[in-house]
């Protein structure tokens, strides 16, 4: 073999070792945040008050010097603040982020699957040699609880009293009484949230997976809502009668194995003044731009890879989309090609989604 360190910038090669070894940080920092979601450390250290370790072992009922090693990895993470003297405390903007789950802010639920995604990792050299991927399923019954738990908090505060509104017409239809389908439905929060909002009208939730089916159905018996039902996808699609007033496809048409059909019987399965939103990831048009403008796209690749992509691949054909896959210009096209005429960009303020209103 060719010496190749001869050819080493040494301080460059030292600079890009730091960024491997942050990456590493990060990944261990992720582990910490969801041990400190599991056990309700966050949530026990909420009030704002700073605590020792010793004070939150005892509220917790676990063991001070795993609470220690715990706070103090947390504190010098800047997660969780030190006010000295062994005390450490959340501050509100940590609470927002780390504990409330009612915060449109709040991230620590998606930590939930991390585990089941990282064991995924096992079953990915496979699929990188034979091209299929993994549904949604694969990751088990706490991959649907973490997808449920990030994208909830947008559901829980922003849909129905920020983003509803602004749609042409679409409220006053929900308070008539209106047909409405959210496909990749997922735990289906976003259905309850919006059948509780509007009990005129009826509401249908469509996935696949049978873990986010479960959870759908236990949400709903939760939240007591009787007008709206889940339905499996793969035995009972939605109907193409033009029957459906409002449709929304929340941040699952770039993991579908076939977004083209769906899109397809979108088309048919709305009136003919019928609306439907869209809610997909917030990608460049190409890869360059990503790789200059979208400081989020290092994670939104690994996303994909690990799931979005995967799920997209699951079939022999599928298209394969993933995470960064479903940009305006391809929801442009893909639309317009089934038949779409009107075709609308909103931002609804996040970072993450961007959102398009699309008509027949
Ligand atoms: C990232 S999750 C989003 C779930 C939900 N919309 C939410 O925001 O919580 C993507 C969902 O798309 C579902 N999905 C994938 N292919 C589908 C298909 N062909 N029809 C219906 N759902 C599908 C997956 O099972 C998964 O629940």
């Amino acid at each position: 073999m060719a010496d190749q360190t001869s050819n080493v910038d040494m301080a460059k090669a030292q600079k890009m070792a730091e960024h491997v070894f942050g990456m590493l940080g990060g990944a261990l920092a992720s582990a910490m945040i969801y041990l400190g979601d599991r056990m309700g450390l966050y949530r026990a250290l909420q009030s704002g008050e700073p605590l020792t370790s010793d004070e939150l072992a005892r509220k917790m009922g676990l063991h001070e010097r795993w609470i220690r090693e715990w706070l103090q990895g947390q504190a010098a993470a800047g997660l969780v603040d030190y006010a000295g003297d062994g005390r450490f405390a959340l501050s509100p903007e940590g609470t927002c982020v780390l504990a409330d789950e009612n915060s449109p802010l709040f991230l620590a639920g998606g930590f939930c699957a991390i585990p089941a995604q990282m064991a995924i990792l096992e079953r990915l050299p496979e699929s990188f040699r034979s091209g299929l991927g993994l549904p949604y399923d694969a990751f088990g019954p706490e991959g649907a609880r973490g997808v449920e738990r990030l994208l909830a908090p947008w559901y829980r505060t922003q849909l129905v009293p920020v983003a509803l509104p602004k749609l042409d017409g679409v409220v006053s239809k929900l308070n008539t009484g209106a047909k409405v389908a959210d496909i990749g439905c997922g735990g289906g929060i976003a259905a309850i949230e919006m059948a509780k909002a509007f009990p005129r009208s009826s509401f249908h939730g469509y996935d696949i997976s049978k873990y986010a089916l479960e959870r759908a159905e236990a949400n709903k018996a939760r939240a007591a809502v009787s007008n709206l039902t889940f339905h499996d996808a793969s035995s009972q699609p939605i109907p193409g009668d033009s029957s459906f007033d409002f449709i929304s496809t929340f941040d699952c048409l770039h993991d579908m194995a076939h977004p083209e059909r769906v899109i397809e019987a979108i088309r048919k399965a709305l009136k003919p003044d019928g609306t439907w939103i869209i809610a997909d990831i917030h990608g460049q048009p190409s890869f360059e731009q990503n790789l200059t403008d979208n400081p989020l796209a290092p994670l939104m690749y690994g996303f994909s890879v690990l799931c979005c992509m995967s799920s997209a691949m699951s079939e022999p054909d599928g298209l394969g989309l993933g995470t960064l896959g479903f940009p305006e210009p391809v929801a442009r096209r893909m639309v317009t090609e089934a038949g779409f005429t009107r075709f609308k960009s909103h931002d609804f303020d996040n970072p993450i989604n961007a959102y398009y209103e699309v008509r027949p």
